[in-house]
């Protein structure tokens, strides 16, 4: 069956082979992962000429540094002689890289710098220009973001995240020095790894239920939003498959925001204060409107989220590593200039909450890999998922002034951008 025939969007039927095919995981890892503008990461974690740190772009792990110049470049993690994984660190500072298989060793341009034992076995015939590092050739930023891309037809990033943009610039611009701190959270699933960018994309319909203990529990006794009526929230999506949730557009968090200042001191009130005042002078008052953009996912596996003033911004990347098993990265960002009392309370709220043992991670993970586990089976496999919430109301609720789709609050539509864009992908043959 073609994608477009898997993903039966007019009616809202995803075959479930989508999700446990490893013939199809190929191809994904070909047409989308090595297509798309991929997250690696933020500025503010190489500050300095040297710093480097490693992640994946699909199943190709990299290196992300600043090279001798300052400049931010990602390079295959793997040396060219035999395949090694270069550099074995999570992040640091380093010049130089060896293997340290039979060392080999790279400046941070790439350039391969030193053979040992280039005389004795290789009788200085090696051309050592063309054993560099591969280079990835895309590599940009937006708003301190880093991504890259692999292949060169691609477009801009800022083509490729669109309308999106303009919403993560409200969570870009209320800080005034956005930092990714140092720790990152990565656990492995049995899950397919589109389903959990779906779920960021636009599954507000979970919420309440999923999480329902969440809030039963008070564990998050600051919310003020109602997640089962959702009211003043908005879900929308994007063109290029992106989505977001829970977006907010009253004045209800900010004012819950102050008066949880005002039991944590002035300090904290003036910053509260500022951070809403520097988000409308810089954006307007029309963007600075939207107090939180709650949670969205980037297609296709960077997915964010930003609840308040007082909650973390989490970053996370859904690593694919087969149909049925994925890698779940995060981070946890805040503002540097943020009083410490607020960045304290900021890190224990994402280790409580998103973090590897937060509650409401741990209620996500069962999820994603029991949708996987579940659809395995022979009768199983024969039934098409349901996304069908929605239909026919794309367009329900047109939001003028306001870049993206305005969908109905729990809608399926944002998951249907998102298999669209899978679809298109997937049927454009390498
Ligand atoms: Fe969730």
């Amino acid at each position: 069956m073609q994608p477009h025939e898997l993903v039966d969007l007019e009616n809202g039927l995803i075959a479930r082979e989508i999700f446990f095919s490893e013939t199809l995981y190929r191809q994904e890892l070909e047409r989308i992962f090595a297509r798309s503008w991929l997250f690696l990461g933020h500025v503010s974690q190489i500050p300095e000429r040297h710093d480097f740190f490693t992640n994946y772009m699909g199943e190709d792990p990299v290196v992300v540094l600043r090279d001798e110049g300052g400049r931010v470049r990602v390079f295959l993690n793997s040396c060219p002689h035999r395949g090694m994984r270069l550099c074995r660190l999570d992040s640091g500072n380093a010049a130089r890289f060896t293997c340290s298989f039979h060392g080999w060793t790279f400046s941070s341009e790439g350039a391969l710098v030193g053979v040992p034992f280039f005389k004795e076995a290789y009788h200085e015939a090696l051309d050592r220009d063309a054993w560099g590092l591969a280079e990835c050739p895309l590599v940009a930023t937006y708003g301190g973001l880093i991504f890259a891309c692999w292949d060169t037809q691609a477009g801009s990033l800022d083509d490729y995240l669109g309308d999106i943009r303009w919403y993560l610039d409200i969570v870009l611009e209320r800080v005034r020095h956005f930092e990714v701190i140092p720790g990152l959270q990565r656990y492995t699933l049995d899950a397919n790894w589109k389903i959990a960018a779906e779920n960021f994309t636009g599954d507000t319909y979970h919420v309440p239920f999923s999480h329902g203990s969440v809030f039963q529990l008070e564990a998050r006794t600051q919310n003020p939003v109602n997640w089962s009526t959702g009211h003043t929230l908005h879900t929308v999506r994007f063109e290029g498959g992106h989505g977001m949730t829970g977006i907010e557009m009253t004045g209800a968090r900010y004012d819950t925001d102050l008066a949880i200042a005002a039991t944590m001191g002035a300090e904290v009130v003036e910053y509260v204060e500022e951070g809403q005042r520097r988000l409308t002078e810089r954006l307007g008052a029309r963007q600075a409107k939207i107090y939180n953009i709650g949670f969205g996912n980037v297609f296709p596996n960077f997915s964010i989220n930003s609840f308040s003033a007082f909650g973390p911004i989490g970053l996370y990347l859904w690593h694919p590593r087969g149909a049925g098993t994925l890698e779940s990265w995060g981070w946890c960002a805040f503002d540097r200039d943020a009083p410490q009392v607020m960045k304290d309370h900021m890190r224990i709220d994402f280790a409580r909450n998103q973090a590897a043992a937060g509650v409401i991670a741990q209620d996500d993970t069962e999820n994603f890999e029991q949708v996987t586990q579940s659809s395995r089976g022979v009768i199983g496999r024969r039934r098409p998922f349901n996304y069908q919430m929605g239909l026919g109301r794309e367009t329900a609720h047109a939001m003028p002034g306001y870049p993206g789709q305005y969908l109905d609050y729990y809608s399926e539509a944002g998951q249907r951008g998102f298999y669209d864009r899978w679809a298109q992908l997937m049927e454009m043959a390498s």
